[in-house]
């Protein structure tokens, strides 16, 4: 039986880091599942290491269809999350259920969705109707063009309590999973402490539910720049598997992140 979210709660309650990672096709879900991944995410970060692109922009729904049955088959005990391409759920709820359900027909459990407080009615919407919704809050790379670059969300008072209050309403809303991605560790922490949802962290400190990496990145395989938060998991390993394994162990253990991935509240003089 693949791992449900109320398994997955239940793990985060009694005090269990989730381990997820990001996932494309059949040969690493093998892989990822035998090191004991929680959770697969077929990420939108496709677009960077799959394809080649400079943002996630250009995936398509079609694309991220293809990719989830990929890993869905390749796969039988990991909890199977899917992210919405950009363009494919910001017009409408209604657009969004249309767009979620195609997702969940190739093999995803939940859909993430990029946004914070204008996402809020869309989720509702979606968790209402069968389909259950993960958040993606902070730094979100669809946004990367209004925010001017890949920057930290969060940091000063005003930002780190917008954060909280858009988190807090998403979990009122119905939102399963939240993950934030380049924030503060001590905003993460309030994050995690205000909502009944699992948190999951990138950038994020260790003050939340579980972790999220890239996996091509874990992999030493991504060539463009890496991010304050990524650490290379093949330094150190004998194997593909080994690294896996290691993640998922620094991850289960809390020894990842380091205070070098993560993000203090005042920006660096
Ligand atoms: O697309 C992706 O890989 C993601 C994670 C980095 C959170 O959204
Ligand atoms: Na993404």
């Amino acid at each position: 039986m693949r791992t449900s979210i109320t398994q997955l709660q239940k793990q985060a309650s009694a005090g269990e880091k989730l381990a997820m990672l990001t996932c494309y096709d059949a040969s690493f879900a093998v892989l990822c599942e035998a090191a004991g991944t929680d959770i697969l995410l077929i990420g939108d970060s496709l677009g960077m290491v799959i394809q080649g692109r400079e943002t996630t922009h250009a995936v398509t729904l079609a694309e991220t269809e293809y990719h989830v049955a990929c890993v869905a088959r390749g796969c039988s005990k990991p909890f199977i999350l899917a992210d919405m391409p950009f363009g494919s759920f910001q017009e409408s709820k209604e657009q969004a259920f249309r767009n979620a359900a195609r997702l969940i027909a190739a093999g995803a459990q939940m859909v993430k969705l990029e946004g914070g407080a204008h996402m809020v009615e869309t989720t509702r919407f979606l968790v209402d109707r069968g389909v259950p919704v993960c958040s993606h809050i902070g730094l979100t790379p669809q946004s990367v063009y209004t925010f001017g670059g890949f920057k930290v969300q969060g940091r000063g008072e005003e930002a780190a309590a917008r954060l909280v209050a858009e988190a807090k309403l998403l979990d009122e809303a119905g939102s399963g999973m939240i993950l934030m991605e380049a924030v503060p560790s001590d905003v993460a922490a309030r994050v995690t402490a205000a909502v009944k949802a699992p948190t999951i962290g990138i950038g994020a400190g260790l003050d939340v539910s579980g972790q999220v990496l890239v996996l091509y990145d874990i992999l030493d395989l991504y060539p463009g720049k890496k991010a304050r938060f990524v650490k290379n998991f093949m330094a150190g390993a004998t194997s593909v598997q080994g690294a896996i394994e290691a993640y998922v162990k620094a991850v289960k253990a809390k020894t990842f992140p380091g205070p070098e991935h993560q993000f203090p509240a005042e920006a660096p003089k």
